[in-house]
């Protein structure tokens, strides 16, 4: 069938998901086209329902991250390389590059993190409510995520809110918008970095800068690590570092922000189930979860087929581009009962598909954001905040569920 929206327009996404449109394509069939001229480049497959996500994640030899582009629109092959961090990477390259930095991110290694990160929760939700309300974004949403990686990478405080500005200037290359080339002093040409933004030249330039400093002056961080790290006896080459930095920048960031930023919604929306999670702390895992699902922060990534293949009864060949919508095969009725509905205790098997389907690529940083969002709840509920939220201004993406702005007052006490 024919996609009944144009999901490559960005303004589809204006308001949030569009779940009508994603639920007519999980009952008509499970890829729905949308032909080449509505695409910079080829036509592309969308699926939507649950189980083909998770059979695509699954097979990185048939369903690639590599050849192609990890987005919808297709990119010159001179590109590839620029772009070339372990999420745009199949086994065994990817393989290599992920065991760099895993350990960090293990449950076990995550819990260890817990008190920083609770530190910097608190210290966002006093400012909050000691001024009584605010932007929910620039106040809390924003600041917790950065403020993680950015310690878990060793970039100094000082340079947070820099590493903010740069990582929402990346996602601007997925609105609709045309870019400014020269911003922060580029000169190279759009089409040749990542999400076709000057941001990726400033932040491979930052990146740079900072692993110089941890040459010479080593420290217990990241950077240290990416920059001391050997593979085969090689040194990380100088794009594999920057694509790495900005990688851990952008995901560890824009993707638990937005999740943030939709909690605040939720809480208003949904305030019985957050009162069930107040008496019962034992769902707050669950009630995380369900966030992190109704969110859907990462709205699809894109695989290109690399060998004939047959995939929810239509017949793919090498170079179709398959789109995996995690905003609708998170909605999928066939596995979340009601999906609609906000469940604090809904069951956390079958799994929602928000940090991607499983297999080689599953979100790296899937505890990290759990963490995050777990305390973030824990210390709202633990104050007894009560938000009145504002409308809320969504980013122009059709790749991110962001929200740009969210006024809110807030009532309750302070710790
Ligand atoms: C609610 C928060 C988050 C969501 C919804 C999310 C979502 C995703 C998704 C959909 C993928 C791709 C999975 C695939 O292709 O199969 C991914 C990969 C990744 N995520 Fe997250 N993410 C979140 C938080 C984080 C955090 C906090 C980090 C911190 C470092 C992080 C780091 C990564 C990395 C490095 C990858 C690439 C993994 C690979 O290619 O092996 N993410 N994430």
């Amino acid at each position: 069938m024919l996609a009944p929206v144009d999901l490559h327009d960005a303004n589809v996404f204006a308001h949030g998901i569009p779940h009508d449109a994603f639920a007519a394509m999980r009952a008509a069939s499970a890829l729905s086209w949308t032909p080449d001229h509505l695409v910079h480049g080829k036509g592309f497959w969308s699926v939507t329902r649950h189980a083909e996500v998770v059979e695509i994640s699954r097979n990185t030899d048939v369903f690639s991250s590599e050849v192609g582009h990890i987005q919808i629109y297709d990119i010159d092959q001179d590109a590839l390389p620029a772009r070339a961090s372990m999420i745009d990477l199949d086994p065994p390259v990817h393989t290599r590059l992920r065991r760099l930095v895993s350990a960090a991110f293990t449950p076990r290694h995550v819990q260890s993190y817990e008190a920083a990160v609770r530190k910097r929760v608190q210290r966002c939700l006093d400012q909050l409510v000691a001024a009584g309300g605010g932007d929910w974004i620039t106040t809390v949403a924003a600041p917790i995520p950065i403020g993680v990686i950015c310690d878990l990478l060793g970039v100094p405080e000082a340079d947070h809110d820099y590493m903010i500005e740069l990582s929402d200037h990346l996602v601007a290359g997925t609105s609709n918008e045309p870019l400014e080339p020269t911003a922060y002093g580029n000169t190279i040409d759009l089409r040749l970095l990542p999400f076709n933004s000057p941001a990726a030249y400033a932040m491979s330039d930052y990146a740079r800068r900072l692993g110089e400093q941890r040459r010479t002056e080593p420290a217990d961080d990241l950077v240290t690590r990416l920059i001391e790290a050997e593979i085969d006896g090689e040194r990380l080459t100088d794009d594999e570092f920057t694509n790495f930095f900005r990688l851990m920048i952008f995901a560890g960031n824009e993707t638990t922000r937005s999740s943030m930023a939709h909690l605040a919604l939720h809480l208003q929306q949904f305030g019985d189930e957050f009162d069930r999670v107040r008496g019962e702390r034992g769902l707050v895992a669950s009630a995380t979860d369900e966030v992190i699902r109704y969110s859907s922060a990462i709205l699809y990534f894109r695989r290109t087929v690399t060998t004939p293949t047959h995939l929810g009864g239509t017949d793919l060949l090498p170079g179709d581009k398959v789109v995996m919508w995690y905003a609708g095969a998170n909605f999928d009725e066939t596995v979340f009962d009601e999906p609609l509905a906000f469940r604090a205790d809904r069951p956390q098997v079958p799994a929602h598909v928000a940090f991607g389907g499983g297999g080689a690529h599953f979100c790296l940083g899937a505890s990290l954001a759990r963490l995050e969002i777990a305390i973030l709840v824990e210390e709202i509920l633990d104050r007894g905040l009560v938000l009145d939220v504002g409308e809320p201004t969504f980013v122009e993406s059709n790749f991110v569920n962001g929200i740009e702005h969210l006024e809110v007052s807030v009532r309750g006490s302070s710790r």
